[in-house]
């Protein structure tokens, strides 16, 4: 099956909606009792597909998210206002509820600087996104922190040691390859219209990708140092079918790492026209991922 390329949208949107991503996320949140939450704090929240999951758990729960793009502080808002919520932007911990359901906020700035009192939250999250963040161990410190004894924080990540799965390696790598070939192809289009070609800037790598990707043992560990206790670990396959693979490479905060130095927009496009002939030079139908998924509870 061809997939028809859409004009590249690079927020996580597309990708965010896919059935395989909402299942995954789904099992993460089911591994743990959240009935008795009344006020998560969903960090790095995107376009809100955990904070959803999270609040079927809690109906009554209030909840703060928080995201540097602005874009998808907006899509998160809209995505809960659309499901008949008042939404604040901001930072506010509130308490109040409207038209019968809690009220939630929504706020742009960054997990490194975390605007909350101490113990303030019985759950806190970061999904598909603590393997971005540059200083983990100081992200835990102040999760520990944000924390209610006895509260819990769960994270779940693609990009940890063991994340691609035994034979897979040549998928991912085709794919960064047939990405590569399609910047040069367009740049050959390019040069024979005397238009100025797409370059990378080299050494702009951000360091959260240069960090090694840590094996759940580590992370257990790095959890203990913060007074949080591991409840417990889950490694899950995701087979991504060839839409889903093809949407997450137009996602640009995925292609400003993989590809990094090329333009976002332009990285996106090729990672997204790279995903489907990277399968089919595997003869792969799915492209297969494990995630890692951990609860901890604070003592
Ligand atoms: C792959 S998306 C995951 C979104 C959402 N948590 C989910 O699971 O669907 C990663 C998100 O992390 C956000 N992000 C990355 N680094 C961040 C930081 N330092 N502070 C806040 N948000 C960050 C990005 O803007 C993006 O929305």
């Amino acid at each position: 099956m061809t997939i028809k390329l859409m004009p590249v949208n690079t927020t996580y949107e597309p990708f965010s909606l896919e059935p395989e991503y909402v299942a995954a996320n789904q099992g993460f949140v089911d591994h743990v009792e959240l009935s008795q939450v009344r006020h998560f704090l969903d960090l790095a929240c995107g376009t809100g597909t955990v904070s959803e999951l999270l609040l079927e758990k809690s109906p009554a729960a209030h909840l703060n998210g928080v995201d540097y793009d602005p874009v998808q502080v907006e899509l998160s808002a809209e995505r809960f206002r659309k499901l008949g919520y008042e939404v604040r932007v901001g930072f506010d911990v509130t308490e109040d509820y409207s038209t019968g359901k809690p009220v939630l906020a929504f706020g742009e700035g960054s997990c490194a600087d975390l605007p909350f009192e101490p113990a303030t939250f019985d759950c806190i999250t970061i999904a598909n996104a603590i393997h971005i963040i540059e200083d983990k161990k100081k992200l835990l410190a102040d999760i520990s922190q944000l924390l209610k004894p006895g509260g819990v924080f769960g994270f779940n990540s693609t990009f940890y040691s063991g994340s691609i799965p035994e034979g897979a390696d040549r998928l991912y790598m085709d794919w960064l390859i047939f990405a590569t070939e399609h910047i040069t192809n367009k740049n050959k289009l390019l040069e024979a219209e005397g238009k100025p070609t797409i370059r990378r800037v080299r050494g702009t790598t951000r360091r959260a990708f240069t960090n090694r990707w840590y094996s759940p043992q580590e992370w257990t560990e790095f959890l203990a140092e913060v007074g949080l206790k591991v409840t417990s670990i889950n490694e899950r396959l995701v087979e991504l079918s060839e839409r889903s693979f093809t949407y997450v490479g137009a996602y640009g905060g995925l292609a400003e790492v993989l590809l990094s130095g090329y333009p976002v927009d332009e990285a996106s496009e090729a990672l997204q026209a790279a995903a489907g002939p990277a399968m089919r030079a595997s003869n792969a139908t799915v492209a297969p991922r494990n995630y890692l998924e951990i609860w901890a509870t604070k003592s």
